[in-house]
C-alpha cells in the first residue's frame, strides 16, 4: 500500500472524548470513527487490524478441532422465551419488533440459536464429540458504553459451544478451549491469565475468564505473582489427549488467580506476601462449561449407546475480538504511540522516502516494496510529499514494528535505514539486507 492512494485520517489533536490511551490512539491514528454511543465504523486500518485479529483466532480453533459457522446477528425471541433468557436477559437485550409484529433481537450471545440447530440435526451419541463456533457481531444495550471498542455495544465477538455425551468429555473440550485461548492470546503478543470467574447470565460451574493485566482494565484482580512467569510458548500439543490438555489446564490453574466475584481472602492470605497481587486487569475472554442447562430447556438430547435419549452436555467460550485491539494497544504503546506486536501489525514494515520526487530514492524505495511483497510481506510505503520529522510521526503513532527508511545520503553508501519501533534502534544496511532481516523476523511469527 502506497500512504498517498490510502485511507489513514489521523488526527493531529487528541480528541477530549478518550479518556484511556488505547481509544485515543485509535481515534489518532485513524483507525475507527464512533458513528453512535458504543457503535464505530471501522476505518481502513483497524479494519485490518481486526482481520489479523480474526484470522488468528480462526487457526487457532481449527487447529483445536472447532468448526467454523455463521449464525445471523438478527433472532427470533420464540428460541429466547423456550430457554428462559428473554425475561432474565433484561435491557441488555436490545429488542426489535419486524413489520409482522414479530419479536426479534439482536443476538448478544447464541447458545439459543445454536442448540436449536443442534437439536435438528444431530440424534445420536455417535455424532459427538461437536464443537462449532463462529465470529460475528453481538450487540449488548451496556449502560455506559466506554473506553471506545472495549466497551461497546455492537462489537465483534468469537463464539464457541461444544456439546458432549458426558461431563467427562465436555470438561475436555473445556480444557481444549483453555489451550486454544492461550495459544491465540500469546499470538497476539499479549499475557492473558486464565482466573477462576463468576458464571453470570450465562451459568455454569466451571468458568474462568482470561485476563490482560493493564491499569486501565475495569476487572479488580487477585492473584499470585507466579501466574506470570508462565508462558504456552511453541511446544506441540495434541488437542485429543486429554490427558495433554488437563495438564495444561492444571498448570495455569492451580495458582491463586481471581477476579472479585471468586476472590477469597484467607485462601489469597496462604500465598507468601511478596508474591500476592491485586490490580486491574482486561477480560479478552471467558471459557464455561454449564452442564445440560441449555439443552434440558430446549430439549437437545441423544440417543446414548444404550439407547437411552440423554440431555447433551454443553459449554460455551467466548473471546471479545474487538475489544483485543484496544487490550493490544494498552499493553503495547509508548508516548508517540502504539506499537503493533508483530503477529498483528496492520503492514509488515514501513518505507519512509526521505526525499519524495529524487529518482534515485524514488527508485530505491520502488525496488524495497517490490522486494518484500514478493517474499509476502505487506509494506505501508509513505511516498507523501510531506517533510521526514511528519513522515516519522505518522510511522510512530501506526506502530509498525520495523521501518525502513531511504534517503539520497544513505543510498551514495548504499544503505537505508532498518529501524525498530519497540527500542528506536537504527542499524544501516544494504537494501536486501534490510529486505531479508526484516523477511527473517516475520518468518517465526
Ligand atoms: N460490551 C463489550 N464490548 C466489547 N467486548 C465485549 C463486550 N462484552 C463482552 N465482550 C467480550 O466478549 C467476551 C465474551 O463475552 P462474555 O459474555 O463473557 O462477556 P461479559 O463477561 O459480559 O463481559 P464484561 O464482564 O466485560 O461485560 C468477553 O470476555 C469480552 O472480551
Ligand atoms: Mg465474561
Amino acid at each position: 500500500m502506497r500512504l498517498s492512494r490510502y485511507f489513514l485520517p489521523v488526527l493531529k489533536e487528541n480528541p477530549s472524548e478518550a479518556q484511556i490511551v488505547s481509544h485515543r490512539l485509535m481515534l489518532r491514528a485513524g483507525m475507527i470513527k464512533q458513528a453512535s454511543a458504543g457503535i464505530y465504523s471501522w476505518l481502513p486500518l483497524g479494519f485490518k487490524v481486526l482481520r489479523k485479529l480474526e484470522n488468528i483466532v480462526h487457526e487457532e480453533q481449527v487447529r483445536a478441532g472447532h468448526i467454523p459457522m455463521l449464525m445471523p446477528t438478527l433472532q427470533s425471541a420464540d428460541l429466547w422465551r423456550e430457554s428462559g433468557r428473554y425475561d432474565d436477559y433484561g435491557q441488555e437485550m436490545l429488542r426489535i419488533k419486524d413489520r409482522h409484529d414479530r419479536d426479534m433481537l439482536f443476538g448478544p450471545t447464541n447458545e439459543e440459536l445454536i442448540t436449536d440447530i443442534f437439536r435438528s440435526h444431530v440424534g445420536s451419541y455417535k455424532d459427538l464429540p461437536l464443537t462449532l463456533y463462529h465470529i460475528q457481531w453481538k450487540f449488548r444495550d451496556e449502560i455506559r458504553p466506554r473506553f471506545g471498542v472495549m466497551r461497546g455495544r455492537e462489537f465483534f465477538m468469537k463464539d464457541g459451544y461444544n456439546f458432549d455425551l458426558t461431563k467427562e468429555d465436555a470438561l475436555h473440550a473445556y480444557n481444549r478451549h483453555l489451550v486454544s485461548y492461550l495459544r491465540t492470546y500469546e499470538r497476539m503478543g499479549l499475557q492473558a491469565i486464565p482466573m477462576r470467574a463468576d458464571g453470570g447470565p450465562i451459568g455454569g460451574d466451571y468458568t474462568h475468564e482470561f485476563l490482560v493485566l493493564a491499569d486501565t482494565g475495569e476487572s479488580e484482580v487477585f492473584y499470585d505473582s507466579a501466574v506470570t512467569d508462565l508462558t504456552f510458548g511453541d511446544r506441540e500439543i495434541d488437542y485429543d489427549s486429554l490427558e495433554q490438555c488437563q495438564a495444561v489446564l492444571e498448570e495455569f490453574t492451580s495458582k491463586y488467580a481471581r477476579t472479585d466475584e471468586t476472590h477469597d481472602e484467607t485462601v489469597f492470605n496462604e500465598i507468601p506476601e511478596d508474591r500476592r497481587r491485586v490490580a486491574r486487569g482486561i477480560e479478552v475472554g471467558q471459557i464455561f462449561y454449564f452442564g445440560t442447562k441449555y439443552s434440558e430447556a430446549m430439549n437437545a438430547v441423544v440417543q446414548g449407546p444404550d439407547g437411552k435419549q440423554v440431555p447433551v452436555h454443553m459449554g460455551s467460550h467466548g473471546i471479545g475480538v474487538s475489544r483485543l485491539m484496544g487490550a493490544i494497544i494498552e499493553a503495547s504503546h509508548d508516548d508517540k504511540g502504539i506499537v503493533w506486536p508483530e503477529g498483528v501489525t496492520p503492514y509488515h514494515c514501513g518505507i519512509v522516502n526521505l526525499k519524495q520526487g529524487d529518482e534515485e530514492a524514488n527508485a530505491a524505495c520502488d525496488a524495497l516494496y517490490a522486494s518484500l511483497t514478493a517474499l509476502g510481506l505487506e509494506p505501508l510505503y509513505d511516498d507523501r510529499n510531506e517533510r521526514a520529522g511528519g513522515k516519522f510521526a505518522t510511522m510512530d503513532l501506526i506502530g509498525l514494528p520495523w521501518r525502513i527508511t531511504v534517503g539520497p545520503r544513505g543510498l551514495k553508501n548504499g544503505v537505508v535505514e532498518l529501524t525498530s519501533r519497540r527500542t528506536g534502534e537504527s542499524e544501516e544496511l544494504p537494501p536486501e539486507a534490510a529486505v531479508q532481516k526484516v523477511a527473517e523476523i516475520y518468518a517465526g511469527v
